[in-house]
């Protein structure tokens, strides 16, 4: 077993600790109202939010949303321009009112193709709020589960290939040493992790929704987790029940 806290089986509360998110569905939701796509991504900026503000409030130590991934760049310009200025608006938005809600921010993903101004401003927010401790929200941009994984080898063999196990090759992931997640969500009615969070994955509960995510509430969020908690995570050992 892994040493990252997994063994605790979520937080001390029952609760899980860290909560990953694949945010799908914002195009059909958009298509049911005859709404464009870029519609869809801005309510699902919306939902994101409220769930980041739910999770702070529920004590969720870690919210991990996958934003972009190394595929969507083959979305038409239009879509992925409107996505970059959904999120140029969140960013702006955190580093204003970042002061008074304390919530740490990661951008983990490969930030070299967005615009100097993107770039810049995700620096910012990550050396700005890198001392918070009122939870940790985690954005993946331009993150795929095997680049990650591919980039870990990189800089593993970068530093001479010192002695590995599981926790170290590990600290080679964007997270670096955070717990893995417990619960991953993804709403929107498919049922694959479509390249996220391979390696963290490993022992996560999983959740299926077919709400699409600009619905997805905090009473959404409540049935994930009663689901979550309803369950035996065993970890590959022979759980009480047995
Ligand atoms: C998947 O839904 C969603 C995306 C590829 C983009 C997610 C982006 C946001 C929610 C906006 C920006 C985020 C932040 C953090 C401010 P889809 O378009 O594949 O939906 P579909 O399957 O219904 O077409």
């Amino acid at each position: 077993m892994s040493a990252k806290g997994n063994d605790l089986a979520g937080g001390p509360s029952g609760l899980p600790r860290h909560i990953a998110v694949i945010m799908d569905g914002n195009g059909r939701w958009a298509k049911r109202q005859g709404l464009p796509r870029t519609a869809g991504h801005s309510a699902g900026a919306d939902s994101f939010r409220r769930m980041a503000r739910y999770c702070q409030k529920l004590g969720i130590e870690y919210l991990t949303v996958y934003a972009f991934s190394t595929e969507n760049w083959k979305r038409p310009k239009d879509e992925v321009d409107g996505i970059m200025a959904l999120l140029e608006r969140y960013l702006r938005q955190a580093l204003r009112d970042m002061d008074k809600e304390k919530v740490r921010i990661r951008i983990f993903g490969d930030l070299a193709p967005f615009s100097p101004e993107l770039r810049r401003m995700c620096e910012q927010c990550m050396e700005r709020s890198a001392a918070y401790t009122g939870g940790q929200v985690n954005i993946c941009l331009n993150y795929g589960g095997r680049d990650e994984i591919v980039r870990a080898a990189k800089k593993w063999a970068a530093e001479g290939c010192p002695e590995l196990d599981e926790d170290r090759f590990g600290s080679y992931m964007w997270g670096g040493s955070i717990p893995d997640p417990d619960l991953l969500i993804r709403p929107g009615g498919e049922k694959r992790i479509s390249n996220f969070l391979l390696w963290e994955l490993a022992y996560a509960e999983l959740y299926f929704s077919d709400v699409l995510w600009p619905d997805f509430d905090e009473a959404e969020l409540d049935k994930a987790i009663a689901a979550y908690c309803g369950r035996e995570r065993r970890f590959g050992a022979v759980g009480e029940s047995q």
